[in-house]
């Protein structure tokens, strides 16, 4: 029986998937997603037999975004802020030390796009549509948007998309390399699993090294990275 309201995580041999299933509204991030995104992800991190994890949306949409029913609802912006780096999700995400790769249909908005960008591959279908259009809304991205997209696909398209907060197609999002496949429809969840199957074959160990050398040295010096590459490499028994 599926423990979650909002999502479904299920466990296929070496691949997890993750579904956000809140079909009616476009798959929209309320808090109990997040509460329950939260557990999914620990306990895909914590399962030593998981070593890839699929995410993907139910009906007609990856996701829609924050759900902007919920707008406005928190205590207070000070307790929103709290909440938020107590539990906060992206990061999580970003730290889980196996490959994540997103299979993303119809939009991909808002806190459903960072979503996709927390992932380390990002496969699409043709009628994905990818934006953040928080600023159409009076908010600035808050789930890593700002930060993500210019690392991902370059500073100047990144602002053109941050300050218009108009959404790009799934053609254009290939281009820009914020997706690194686009397919028909029909074959959205066979390249993603194609993709995992591959991965799950390779060594956990040079997968985590791997992404650790790749995602932290974005942050360092070439020098620095250069050292820690080295440190990763050197970790592993050759
Ligand atoms: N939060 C809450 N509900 C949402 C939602 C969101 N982010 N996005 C869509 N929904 C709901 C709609 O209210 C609608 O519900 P209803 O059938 O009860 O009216 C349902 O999902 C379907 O959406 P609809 O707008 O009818 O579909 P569409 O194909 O005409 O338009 C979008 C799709 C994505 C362009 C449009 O729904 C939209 O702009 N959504 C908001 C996107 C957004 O601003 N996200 C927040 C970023 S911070």
């Amino acid at each position: 029986m599926n423990e979650f309201q909002t999502i479904t995580l299920e466990k296929r041999e070496a691949i997890a998937w993750v579904t956000l299933d809140r079909p009616d509204v476009l798959n929209a991030v309320n808090m109990l997603m997040r509460d329950e995104l939260w557990t999914a992800f620990h306990a895909v991190r914590d399962d030593p037999d998981i070593r890839v994890l699929i995410i993907k949306g139910a009906g007609d949409a990856f996701s829609a975004g924050a759900d902007i029913g919920e707008f406005g609802t928190a205590p207070s912006y000070v307790e929103a802020r709290r909440a938020r780096r107590e539990r906060d999700l992206w990061q999580f995400m970003l730290d889980i030390d196996k490959p994540l790769i997103a299979a993303v249909h119809g939009y991909a908005l808002g806190a459903g796009c960072e979503m996709s960008m927390c992932c380390d591959l990002r496969v699409a279908s043709e009628d994905a549509r990818f934006g953040l259009p928080e600023v159409k809304l009076g908010y600035v991205p808050s789930a890593g948007g700002t930060q993500l997209l210019p690392r991902t696909i370059g500073p100047g398209i990144a602002m053109e998309m941050i300050l218009t907060g108009d959404d790009i197609d799934a053609t254009t999002a290939l281009r820009a390399g914020l997706v690194h496949k686009v397919v028909v429809r029909e074959r959205l969840y066979d390249e993603a699993v194609a993709w995992a199957t591959s991965l799950a074959s390779r060594s956990p160990a040079v997968l985590r090294h791997a992404k650790e050398a790749v995602t932290r040295g974005l942050g360092l010096t070439l020098q620095e990275g250069l050292d820690l590459e080295f440190r990763l490499a050197h970790l592993l028994p050759n």
